[in-house]
């Protein structure tokens, strides 16, 4: 099999989220996000755990771009924490804040990796929260300014902003199926969640269009590309309803096009929209699809759907022993979904260009007495997952960059350390970190900008 070899200046990179690797949840003036306040809830987060100090990078920062250096990144994907910057969510500005990031951002830049800021990866300041969240419309403003304030400071430094990351599991995960902060339980509250997240999304786009003209700016998100499980009516029934509600009900507003009629009448027949559209006011379509330089993917399964069954039903429970097939997730392995999310997203939508900024896959391989981590499994998952990449950038998709998730084990949201995702091993207890295989793997591929020619052997096959 020949090397696989990516276009020229292809963006190789990992990503991380603030509150799952920083740690420091009260350090220097930050105020208390719906994460802190979550996880501090008992019973929400597996065994207990919380972000307290996660994998302590807000002070470990140096240590951590140095293990970037190693690995060769070209890129580093990671999200501020709004709680640093204005600990009320609006108003009064944490200048302590302000200087972690852009500590972080030189120090990234000396070290010659680009920074991928995220201005959203779900930790809502809990004082925002306390005022309805996403569910007010004035969080939407409050986004803007806080947009505004960190986009002045690092104005000249960045490249490359991104807006939210999946705003699908922000809304319904946090609003709806309540396993995720806030926690609540209401479809309406979700679809409202949504909407906002979306307007506010159009609103951070002209703000940092005005601060910083001359960057690349973006939005990311996760649908999820899927299936019937047969040629029944019933399954297409139930997949036309997963895939509205997932994935059309988000991209089809920021690509210009309305909330998709079909899924409408489906929310209102649910009983999910009391009053229709409600929250939606006239100039809100022409805000939320400003143009965009780019979408970010992030891609971990597809979706199989069953006739009265609203989840999906190819995934199992998660467990340190999965099948064959199924990473520690509980998550089926399905490159082939990443190459037709690629394809489809962009015949769909016409993106400009499109990075995945996220994939990767949860194995707890520990290390051996040597300290050496052997993830053959991750790499099996990359390897084939880089193949499909390939493939879509053959068939034409402007695929600019690939970002593995995640650069480090971090704090997995409801599953809490019980995951590990990282191309670095953290011993939490003293915070010591380790290069795994797939990190030293991962360098050979940025090295080469290629895929390795060996084929990945049949028995590691994940
Ligand atoms: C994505 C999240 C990321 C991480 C991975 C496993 O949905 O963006 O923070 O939890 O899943």
């Amino acid at each position: 099999m020949s090397k696989r070899i990516f276009p020229q200046g292809f963006v190789w990179g990992a990503a991380t989220s603030a509150y799952q690797i920083e740690g420091a949840w009260n350090a220097d003036g930050k105020g208390e996000s719906i994460w802190d306040r979550f996880a501090h809830t008992p019973g929400k987060v597996l065994n207990g755990d919380t972000g307290d100090v996660a994998a302590d990078h807000y002070h470990r920062w140096p240590e951590d771009i140095a293990l970037m250096r190693q690995i060769g990144l070209k890129a580093y994907r990671f999200s501020i924490a709004w709680t640093r910057i204005l600990p009320q969510g609006r108003g009064r500005v944490n200048p302590a804040g302000l200087d972690f990031y852009e500590r972080l951002v030189d120090g990234l830049l000396a070290a010659g990796i680009t920074p991928y800021p995220t201005l959203f990866h779900w930790d809502l300041p809990q004082a925002l929260e306390d005022e309805g969240g996403w569910s007010n419309r004035e969080t939407a403003y409050a986004f803007a300014e806080y947009a505004d304030v960190i986009s002045r400071r690092l104005d000249d430094r960045i490249r490359d902003w991104t807006t939210h990351n999946e705003v699908t599991c922000a809304s319904l995960l946090g609003y709806q199926l309540g396993i995720h902060a806030p926690g609540i339980c209401d479809w309406y509250t979700a679809l409202r969640a949504a909407h906002h997240l979306l307007l506010s999304h159009g609103l951070a786009v002209q703000v940092l269009r005005a601060n910083c003209p001359a960057a690349d700016v973006g939005f990311v998100i996760d649908p999820i590309p899927s299936e019937p499980a047969s040629d029944s009516p019933e399954d297409y029934t139930a997949y036309r309803w997963f895939d509205g509600h997932h994935n059309r009900w988000f991209l089809d507003p920021i690509y210009g096009r309305e909330y998709p009629a079909d899924v409408v009448s489906e929310h209102i027949r649910r009983g999910h929209l009391p009053n229709g559209l409600d929250f939606l006011q006239p100039g809100d379509y022409d805000l939320i699809s400003q143009p965009l330089d780019y979408l970010g993917l992030n891609y971990y399964r597809r979706g199989v759907l069953r006739a009265e069954r609203d989840d999906l039903v190819n995934s199992v429970p998660p467990s340190h022993n999965p099948p064959p097939g199924y990473t520690e997730m509980g998550w089926e392995i399905y490159p082939d979904g990443l190459f037709n999310l690629l394809v489809h997203t962009w015949l769909t939508y016409r993106p400009r260009q499109i990075y995945i900024t996220e994939n990767g896959a949860s194995f707890s391989d520990a290390p051996d007495e040597n300290g050496r981590v052997r993830d053959e499994r991750r790499i099996a998952y990359l390897h084939r997952h880089l193949q499909a990449a390939h493939r879509a950038v053959q068939a034409g998709v402007p695929l600019k960059g690939y970002f593995v998730w995640s650069f480090m084990d971090n704090f997995e949201w409801a599953m809490g350390y019980s995951q590990r995702f990282g191309l670095i091993w953290v011993d939490y207890a003293s915070g010591r970190r380790l290069l795994k295989d797939s990190a030293l793997w991962y360098r050979q591929v940025i090295e080469t900008n290629a895929i390795p020619d060996a084929e990945v052997e049949q028995s590691k096959e994940c």
